[in-house]
């Protein structure tokens, strides 16, 4: 069994990029800026919102962390959006999802420049990765797809089962491992709350991409001996062996089907630092205007 590890391979990407920042700056260029809009105060949103920002200035990166609170009026929002759209110097940003219920979720992320969506939330950009046109991939699939690749896991002809459909996750992963491009040519089944006999499913995959937010859902009966799991999820559980007072725990139960596993992401330490190299990946190349001239 090969443990996964994306928080090694996360540096070592925002290393390369914080060396071609240094570049840009030293032939002249400005120096590339992300804004992060956070409404509220989840604990869990503020952590992530946190370790974005804290990746700019890793990679030396400007960047603004803008805040509301959890009444902020819809248009409070929008107009924000609008600022950030119409702000020159932002090269890239991001509204933290959830966003509270009386806010259209649509709308807000509608509203952003696509070309300022390094997030990849926005209908164009979705629409442009299922056509196979340069867009910016949302920051989980494509840090996912960064650890296939430098993993060498032969993806073509295999079976994928992904469990989760969210437009986050669970969706474009769909899409992203059915391509028919070197990474991808797998044959895809989606899972999710509505599905029969679960287990039929995940005993038969070669690749598991669990992201359905529940922890240690998937078991060590419901995989294959050699099968690769990639664990998305990051709730978080109480515990009394950590100061923050929580845990987080991946929605795969790690002791018992590591062991039957060829390859597999640990939570912490797996995706999670993958989606921040990818946001900051996607912000470089908002920045060099690489994707939309
Ligand atoms: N909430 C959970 N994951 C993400 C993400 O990748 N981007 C944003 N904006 N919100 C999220």
């Amino acid at each position: 069994m090969t443990l996964i590890d994306g928080k090694k391979i996360s540096q070592e990407i925002q290393a390369s990029i914080a060396q071609e920042v240094q570049n840009m700056i030293a032939a002249g260029k400005k120096q590339p800026h992300l804004a992060a809009v956070l409404v509220g105060n989840d604990g869990g949103s503020e952590t992530y919102v946190t370790a974005k920002i804290k990746a700019c200035e890793n990679v030396g990166f400007k960047s603004t962390f803008i805040r509301h609170p959890d009444y902020v009026t819809e248009e409070k929002l929008l107009q924000t959006v609008y600022d950030l759209n119409n702000n020159d110097d932002i090269d890239g940003f991001i509204v933290q999802l959830p966003l509270p219920r009386h806010i259209n979720e649509h709308k807000v992320l509608e509203a952003i420049d696509p070309k300022k969506d390094v997030d990849g939330f926005h209908p164009i950009n979705v629409g442009r990765m299922v056509l196979n046109l340069p867009c910016y991939v949302s920051a989980t699939p494509y840090g996912i797809v960064q650890l296939l690749e430098k993993y060498n896991i032969e993806t073509s002809g295999k079976h994928c089962v992904v469990i989760g459909r969210s437009h986050i996750v669970g969706s474009p992963m769909s899409i992203l491992m059915a391509k028919n491009t070197s990474l991808g040519n797998c044959t895809v089944t989606l899972c999710h709350s509505k599905t029969k006999d679960l287990k039929s499913f995940t005993q038969n995959a070669d690749i598991i991409i669990c992201a359905l937010g529940s922890p240690e859902f998937l078991k060590a009966d419901m995989v294959k001996d050699g099968v690769v799991v990639i664990d998305v999820g990051t709730t978080r559980v109480a515990s009394t062996e950590t100061k923050s007072g929580y845990k987080l725990k991946g929605d795969v139960k790690f002791d018992e089907v590591a062991p039957k596993c060829s390859y597999i992401t640990p939570v912490p330490g797996g995706v999670g630092p993958m989606t921040i190299a990818s946001l900051i990946k996607n912000t470089l190349s908002a920045a060099k205007k690489g994707i939309y001239k």
